[in-house]
């Protein structure tokens, strides 16, 4: 009998630098109604405030990223800004742990709470804050607008203390 080969893909999570903005601008583009510009993401990571991870498939340094996190930490509480795994790299872990990167991250600054916003059609994101401990804090009516019409958003706190 042969066995078929197999490899398991790994990923190594690194800080996000201004360097990555272009390729995760096109990332962000696959999935997002408005997609922001290199230059726009630049913008966000010159600022001190702002931080993020990016996740590349181990032994492919040049590829493209697989997923990436965008976060801020102002006066003791966090926000997700943005975070995306490329299309060809989800269910493996990959959004799960450029989440708990950020939630390490917040816990060694000692924040009090993570804050996102996510359209509530998003099944496979609120599937995943849920699981991270996020719950439902508010609710913005008709937030986004998609090629499926207005959504709404839910507003999740994840506690830190
Ligand atoms: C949401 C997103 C980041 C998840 O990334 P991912 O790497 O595929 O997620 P993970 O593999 O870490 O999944 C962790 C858990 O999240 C949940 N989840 C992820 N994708 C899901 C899906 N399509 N349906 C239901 N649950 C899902 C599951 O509980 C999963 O655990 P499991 O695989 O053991 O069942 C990814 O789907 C994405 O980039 N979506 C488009 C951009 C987006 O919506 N960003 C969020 C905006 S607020």
């Amino acid at each position: 009998m042969r066995i078929p080969f197999w490899r398991q893909r790994d990923y190594a999570l690194e800080p996000l630098s201004i360097t990555d903005a272009r390729a995760i601008s096109l990332l962000h583009r696959e999935d997002f109604a408005r997609p922001w510009s290199g230059d726009e993401f630049a913008n966000l990571l010159e600022q001190p405030t702002v931080f993020g991870f990016v996740a590349r498939e181990t032994g492919h340094r040049e590829a493209a990223p697989a997923g990436f996190v965008l976060a801020r930490l102002a006066a003791g509480e966090g926000e997700i800004l943005t975070v995306a795994v490329a299309r060809a790299h989800r269910r493996q872990g990959i959004g799960w742990r450029l989440m708990a990167a950020v939630l390490g991250e917040l816990h060694g600054q000692r924040a009090e709470a993570l804050f996102l916003e996510v359209d509530e059609r998003n099944v496979a994101a609120i599937s995943l804050y849920r699981r991270l401990g996020f719950r439902e804090v508010g609710r913005r009516p008709a937030y986004y607008r998609t090629s499926q019409g207005p959504g709404g958003a839910l507003v999740m706190r994840r506690d830190l203390r």
